[in-house]
């Protein structure tokens, strides 16, 4: 008896040591990166600028219209973003900027002789959320084109939680009470009319969105919970979701249980229908279909790349665009001082070759010269033009090909 006891105790000590490996050498080369070459900017065939500007300040997530030449930025400001982030621990109610983040549209042809792109914020009507405001607290974002003319957003909200006299209340004990906005915009209009919120108890740590079609869509919760200890071991244990919400606003939990995400984060629909789920701790891109007449999700295939992955982008070819983190552990200093502390980034192109998978860094500022923790990058197919988000980074970055 006492035998076995011991016999099973070795048994789960020699598995607990190999999987304790296994973790503790992915966590070194692929989440720190201990001895990754991080290259420098000038190295890359792009000249990269800055467009500086207070509206243009934490813009998480982007999203280009090729036809209409708009491009459309998530915005928050960037103390707005270190006090108030959810997804990092950062549950500063009160440090929220005034008017909360915007959606802003910027025109990529029509730049004046600084190089500027002239853009406004789309005006929201009819939302207002639980405590009768009307601000946003934007994130990723998706869209889905109805015809020429009209879009749907759809939008990560970030609500701060509220009290029963509905007044915000301290969200460091209970997180954030986030929901996702659908909005319509006809373009030309200069606001955006409120379609519907959606709000679920499968909401827990919302990431990014990707529209499906016909009111459909999933998202990625990167972490199990909005607070407390089981949260704090996700990147060790796995957590974290994919959730599908019918157009009906019925949301359930789609991702199965293997592989365990670790962090899922700025997910896409692909041009051929699948679901491309970028992973931050293991540097995975984990390939997902969804299954008609359940609408979970089968995991069909995974895509190494070997760096902590944000949000990915799907270009008019087709190709997958996604930044990754080089150095996290300046990348963690960058999350509470981004104004003091640039941090490097990379940025990959992931596209099909003859049937394989092809990865290929297309640029990296491995000195934080431009960039600083990119989270989306859009390619501009028409003209090679890159333009490069940040969670943070009080600027958007331009790239030109040369
Ligand atoms: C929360 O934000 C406010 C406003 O920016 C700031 O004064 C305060 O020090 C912050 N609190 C913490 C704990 O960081
Ligand atoms: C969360 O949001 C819902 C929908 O607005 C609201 O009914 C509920 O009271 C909120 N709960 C908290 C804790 O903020």
């Amino acid at each position: 008896m006492l035998r076995g006891l011991f016999a099973t105790g070795s048994v789960l000590a020699v598995l607990f040591a190999s999987v304790y490996q296994l973790w503790l050498k992915e966590v070194l080369t692929v989440t720190v990166g201990v001895g990754r070459v991080i290259q420098n900017i000038d190295e890359f065939p792009y000249q990269c600028r800055r467009l500086e500007h207070k509206r243009l300040e934490a813009c998480e997530d982007l999203w280009l219209d090729n036809e209409a030449r708009v491009l459309y930025a998530a915005c928050a400001g960037t103390m707005h973003r270190r006090h108030w982030s959810p997804s990092i621990a950062q549950l500063n109610v009160s440090g929220r900027r005034p008017g909360g983040g915007e959606l802003i549209a910027l025109d990529i042809d029509a730049a004046d002789k600084d190089g500027f792109f002239p853009f406004h914020a789309l005006e929201t009507s009819g939302y207002t959320d639980a405590v009768g405001g009307t601000e946003l607290d934007l994130v990723g974002f998706d869209v889905e084109v109805i015809d020429s003319s009209t879009i749907h957003f759809y939008l990560v909200n970030l609500r701060p939680p509220v009290d029963d006299e509905l007044k915000y209340v301290d969200a460091s004990k209970i997180g954030a009470n986030s929901t996702i906005e659908i909005f319509e915009f006809r373009k030309g209009e200069t606001s955006m009319k409120h379609l519907r919120t959606i709000s679920s108890p499968e909401i827990i740590s919302p990431n990014n969105i990707a529209a499906l079609g016909g009111g459909a869509l999933v998202f990625s919760n990167d972490h199990s919970g909005k607070v407390g200890l089981r949260r704090e071991l996700d990147p060790i244990l796995g957590g974290g979701n994919i959730i599908y919400c019918s157009s009906l606003d019925d949301c359930h939990t789609a991702s199965p249980p293997t592989p365990n995400l670790r962090f899922p984060n700025g997910l896409a629909k692909g041009t051929d229908g699948r679901i491309y789920v970028p992973s931050t701790v293991d540097g995975k891109i984990y390939v997902y279909e969804v299954e008609p007449n359940t609408n979970n999700l089968d995991h069909v295939d995974t895509i190494e790349v070997g760096m902590p992955l944000d949000n990915i982008n799907v270009d008019a070819n087709g190709d997958m665009w996604v930044p990754g983190v080089p150095n996290i552990l300046e990348t963690m200093k960058t999350t509470t001082r981004p104004l003091e502390v640039n941090s490097p980034a990379t940025l990959f192109r992931v596209g099909r070759n003859s049937g394989e998978w092809k990865v290929e860094k297309v640029l990296e500022d491995g000195e934080a010269k431009v960039m600083s923790l990119a989270t989306t990058v859009a390619h501009d197919v028409k003209t090679g033009r890159l333009f490069v988000g940040a969670a943070l980074a009080p600027y958007l970055v331009v790239c030109d090909p040369e």
